[in-house]
């Protein structure tokens, strides 16, 4: 009796781990801080000072992305682009973004028409 019950609360508990991957996988990845506060503002849809196939990590040119890339983009900048320093984006900050990137590449994959939005935005706001 207590071992059927054992088996039922187990098996409950697998089931609503899976339940809950399965919904976070279809959640959007949150935007980092930092992104919203340095990057959104330029990288953004209708505003689009900065390319938007960002999103989908892709280049301007439609090529793959690369993580590097996006690493010396920022921290060295590139045309209009500006460049962020440690105190302004940091290692593990700059991990975040580009971790958020591929992740939103990756659910824009399967939500093509999901637009990233930003919970805190630097200067620029419409
Ligand atoms: C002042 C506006 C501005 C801000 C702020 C900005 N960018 Fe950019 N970004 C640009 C512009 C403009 C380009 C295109 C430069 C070029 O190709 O001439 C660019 C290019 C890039 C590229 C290369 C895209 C490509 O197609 O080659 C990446 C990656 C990128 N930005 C990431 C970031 C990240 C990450 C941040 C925040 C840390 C950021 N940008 C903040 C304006 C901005």
């Amino acid at each position: 009796m207590k071992s059927k019950t054992l088996k039922i609360f187990a098996a409950l508990l697998v089931f609503g781990m899976l339940l809950s991957a399965w919904v976070q996988a279809d959640e959007p990845p949150k935007m980092p801080y930092v992104f919203g506060m340095y990057c959104f503002m330029c990288h953004k849809e209708k505003v689009q000072i900065g390319p938007i196939g960002i999103f989908d990590m892709k280049t301007k040119e439609g090529n793959y992305l690369h993580p590097e890339y996006i690493r010396n983009n920022t921290r060295f900048g590139y045309n209009a682009m500006p460049a962020f320093r440690l105190s302004e984006v940091s290692e593990k900050e700059m991990d975040d973004i580009v971790t958020y990137l591929k992740d939103l590449a990756a659910y824009r994959k399967t939500h093509s028409d999901y637009q990233p939005m930003a919970e805190f935005e630097g200067e620029a706001n419409d």
